[in-house]
């Protein structure tokens, strides 16, 4: 990971704006729509902090689009979004994770360019259990004619995004993104009560030691994603195995942990869901989005995440994310079965 001194310690607007100066032809929306995202990042991990005093852990009873339960911080985060940009009209749309259809801000008047896709709570099961969760956020451009109604023009590959990151609610608050020119992070100084630049140009090792799965799952799993699994459990120091396991139950810290360390994540297909877990347009687009910036790869196991063309607004896609040389790997043992 490279520190750059010229740009270290930098605040998130200040270093926006300056990146908006760096490129000719640049409106300076991008800045706009990130400070927005970052308010929502401050707000949300204020109300984590203090998630245990006001009787905001557990479930709210109530099942999202996905059938999945619901937890009352999952609609807070969801509403804190919806907050943000209500009163702004760069961003027209959003759509969420919590909510079944697009939601339309009125302030836009239908002329705003941009939609903004959420996971607003990503692992939202460890709220109870003070462990870390994160916030995932992933822009498109709306053609000019806005958007209409019709859900064809929101559902983009991940190639269409023009910006993609997390925010990370761990020991300290951290925001990773993208705009497809390297990898940023910024940390939240709590007491100014702003991020500040902490790394730039973030590049991913080419191979690691790490691999973050529900292991659980395994008697659910393909043959031969239990056979790769089982490869990476073997001992063979000639070639960095075994692997360590690492998982926290929030995609956001462990693909966090494997853009630092490298390694990879995988959430794979299932006999009976074939089409995996996580969601394509909040979820594993825009982790690919930065993980590819840093010179890794997502993919489905047998095609590019970028590449895959969503039918629906709340797909699901298996996703194998990670250092470029384990996914490779990861990739060859997919198709193996593919092929047969
Ligand atoms: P969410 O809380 O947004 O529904 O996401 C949960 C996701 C992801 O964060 C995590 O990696 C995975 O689901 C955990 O699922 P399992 O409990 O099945 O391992
Ligand atoms: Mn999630
Ligand atoms: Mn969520």
């Amino acid at each position: 990971m490279n520190h750059l001194s010229t740009t270290a310690c930098l605040p998130l607007s200040t270093f926006t704006f300056r990146e908006q100066m760096a490129h000719a032809g640049s409106s300076g929306e991008f800045s706009r729509i990130m400070i927005q995202l970052a308010l929502a990042g401050k707000l949300i991990a204020r109300e984590l902090r203090k998630a245990g005093f006001n009787q905001m852990l557990g479930s709210t009873g109530a099942l999202n689009v996905q059938g999945e339960e619901v937890q009352k911080l999952d609609e807070r985060a969801n509403d804190i979004f919806l907050e943000v940009f209500e009163h702004q009209g760069l961003v027209s749309t959003l759509v969420s994770e919590e909510m079944e259809k697009p939601f339309h801000i009125k302030e836009a008047d239908g002329k705003g360019k941009y939609a903004v896709f959420l996971d607003p709570l990503d692992g939202s099961s460890n709220t109870d259990v003070n462990a870390p969760l994160g916030s995932i956020f992933s822009i498109h451009r709306l053609p000019p004619e806005g958007f209409s109604g019709n859900d064809e023009v929101l559902r983009k590959k991940g190639t269409d995004q023009v910006a993609a990151g997390y925010f990370l609610y761990g020991p300290s608050v951290i925001l990773v993104y993208t705009c497809g020119n390297g990898v940023f992070q910024f940390l939240l100084d709590q007491n100014v009560g702003d991020f500040f630049l902490t790394s730039a140009a973030i590049q991913i090792p080419q191979k690691g030691s790490i691999y973050s799965a529900n292991e659980g799952n395994q008697g659910k799993w393909f043959p031969e994603t239990r056979n790769f699994l089982h490869f990476l459990q073997e001992v063979e120091p000639q070639s960095g195995r075994p692997y360590s396991g690492r998982y926290s139950g929030c995609l956001v810290a462990d693909v966090h942990r494997i853009l630092i360390k490298g390694g990879l994540y995988f959430y794979p297909a299932e006999i009976k869901k074939p089409e995996g877990k996580l969601r394509l347009m909040y979820e594993a687009a825009p982790l690919a989005f930065v993980i590819e910036q840093a010179g890794g790869l997502g993919s489905s196991g047998l095609e590019r995440i970028k590449d895959v063309v969503p039918k629906t607004l709340h797909q699901r896609v298996p996703l194998w994310i990670g250092s470029r040389d384990d996914i490779v790997l990861a990739e060859t043992f997919q198709r193996s079965a593919s092929q047969t």
